[in-house]
């Protein structure tokens, strides 16, 4: 583990993370979010909510960002995930430009929206069959069956998603998330709906199978504790109109994390504390 910082050495910090981004050798990014700008149109007229924001996400790095209601979360993964029009500036995935939806980006939202008389396997089977529509039915089967055990679901495979609670269909929504093998994993406060328990499970069971994979993944929380157990840096958004990067915190724990280490590590409080000081100014 790492030396303790101080308060000050992290926002020290603060100009050369931002600087250390543009400097990031493109061959090493996975995501480049270039001059982005989002305008709604209103009844009251145009909304800016995001102006001229600028991000770069390593290949296999994971990534959260918090930042205060409606300042524009929600909007910039949306239109990572090519589900919202970009209004201004270009968002780049693997130096690709992002024109619409695809298989490349696999989204996790607060609740999964499964087919409720469908199975589990047969939920996560639909997209497999999309993916990999060249694989024998046994070898599509053995993917899904991977993914939903590991994430704990291996003794339900059979039970229609309507019969799961609402942590085991989100379960089964991390299981379809990989299973379509994406290159960016995108993640809209998937854990919001559950009580802490649970969210805490479901943490671990997203850590351990991203632990293995290494996809490249954007995670939206509101929940501070969930941003620094999951994340190599924690990005914060300044509030809207017209958001932005305001500022980004490097989590150095090593992996795999494992919570209860974590929670009686010095440096998790100053990370902790940074970070609600940023939400609270
Ligand atoms: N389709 C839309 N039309 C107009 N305004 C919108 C639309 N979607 C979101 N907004 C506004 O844009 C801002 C950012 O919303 P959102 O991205 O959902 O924020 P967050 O996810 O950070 O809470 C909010 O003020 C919201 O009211
Ligand atoms: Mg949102």
């Amino acid at each position: 583990m790492i030396a303790t910082k101080s308060r000050s050495d992290l926002k020290q910090n603060r100009e050369k993370n931002l600087r250390e981004m543009e400097e990031m050798s493109l061959r090493e990014v996975s995501l480049d979010i270039k001059n982005l700008t989002k305008i709604y149109p209103t009844p009251k007229g145009e909304y800016v909510v995001l102006e001229d924001l600028n991000l770069r996400v390593r290949e296999g790095e994971f990534i959260s960002i918090i930042g205060h209601s409606g300042c524009g979360k929600t909007t910039l993964l949306t239109m990572i995930a090519g589900l919202n029009e970009i209004t201004g500036g270009q968002i780049l995935l693997n130096e690709f430009p992002i024109t619409g939806p695809g298989p490349d980006r696999g989204v996790i939202f607060q609740s999964p929206s499964l087919f409720p008389w469908m199975t589990a396997l047969e939920n996560v089977l639909l997209g497999v069959r999309q993916v990999f529509p060249g694989g024998s039915k046994k070898e599509q089967q053995d993917i899904c069956k991977y993914y939903l055990s590991k994430v704990g679901l291996e003794d339900s495979f059979f039970k229609k998603a309507s019969d799961l609670s609402q942590g085991m269909q989100q379960r089964v929504g991390i299981a379809r998330a990989f299973a379509l093998k994406p290159k960016i994993l995108l993640l809209d406060e998937p854990f919001g709906m559950l009580d802490s328990l649970t969210r805490g499970e479901l943490q671990d069971v997203l850590l351990d199978v991203w632990n293995r994979e290494k996809i490249t993944a954007v995670q939206i929380t509101h929940d501070v504790d969930e941003a620094i157990f999951l994340a190599d840096r924690v990005i914060m958004m300044t509030s809207g109109p017209k958001a932005q990067v305001g500022d980004i915190l490097k989590i150095e724990f090593d992996r795999p994390r494992d919570r209860k280490q974590i929670l009686e590590h010095v440096d998790y409080y100053k990370y902790r504390e940074y970070l609600i000081d940023f939400l609270e100014h």
